[in-house]
């Protein structure tokens, strides 16, 4: 680990305002491969914390009533589907503690709906999505980066599962969308991105041991993290960590 700290020092009488800078930590893996579980698992675990999941979901572009007349054709597992410059830019505000809209997306109209969820600035942010690891600029806000890795057979019996119950998707559609969009995608832009993990979880969220040893790991380096704090104009300590 390297640690690299600039003082600047305050004046006695002011009492220093504490703002952190948030720990990003990336979770990507194919469709139904237990992200969101493993997120869930890692932020019961993080209970003295502020600690909020934000979807690349809620990043999707809307889709134009042309695309939804022929929505069979378009392609949600191609990293173009995504508003990632609007990701970028919550992110940003989120950094430097401003809470932001995101747009709160439904996947049975292919578009957001009102109201946008509310995210406040938080010690933890926790993004997750198919392609978050694809863009080198929000791989590059990121502290740690998880690759869930679950059997694609799995996979799809979840994807089936999950899109005719809560998607209102018939079974022969899942099965055209994976064959022509979902399969392709995952081994073009989403399986490339695992180099660039940090962490791989076999099995997903059923690997305890793998979230156990993940949740250590985050705390350690929060306490180190907690280092890196901003004083508003009066005391500025700035660490840069490598992990
Ligand atoms: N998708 C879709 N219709 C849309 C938008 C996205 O069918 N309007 C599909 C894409 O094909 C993509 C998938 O949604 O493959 C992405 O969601 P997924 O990662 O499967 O959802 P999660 O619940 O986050 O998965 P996990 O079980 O890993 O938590």
């Amino acid at each position: 680990n390297s640690v690299e700290n600039h003082f600047s020092l305050p004046p006695t009488d002011t009492e220093p305002v504490v703002l952190k800078v948030p720990f990003v930590i990336g979770v990507a893996g194919g469709t139904a491969s237990g992200k969101t579980t493993v997120c869930n698992m890692i932020i019961s675990q993080l209970q003295n914390q502020r600690v909020v999941l934000i979807s690349q979901e809620a990043f999707y572009h809307p889709l134009t009533a042309k695309q939804l007349e022929k929505v069979h054709d378009y392609n949600f597992d191609h990293p173009d589907a995504f508003n990632t410059e609007l990701l970028l830019s919550c992110m940003e505000n989120l950094k430097h503690g401003r809470a932001i809209n995101i747009p709160n997306y439904d996947f049975k109209e292919h578009r957001s709906i009102e109201p946008p969820r509310v995210v406040n600035p938080s010690d933890v942010i926790i993004l997750d999505g198919i392609l978050i690891l694809h863009d080198p600029r929000i791989r590059d806000l990121m502290n740690m980066k998880i690759f869930v890795d679950s059997d694609s057979d799995v996979r799809l019996a979840r994807r089936i599962r999950r899109d005719t119950l809560e998607r209102n998707r018939n079974i022969q559609n899942v099965l055209d969308q994976y064959a022509k969009h979902v399969k392709p995608g995952f081994e073009d832009f989403i399986h490339p991105t695992k180099k660039y993990a940090d962490v791989i979880i076999p099995r997903g969220a059923d690997n305890d041991v793998a979230i156990d040893l993940i949740v250590q790991h985050i705390r350690t380096k929060l306490g180190q993290h907690d280092l890196c704090k901003i004083y508003s104009n009066v005391f500025v300590i700035h660490s840069t960590f490598q992990i």
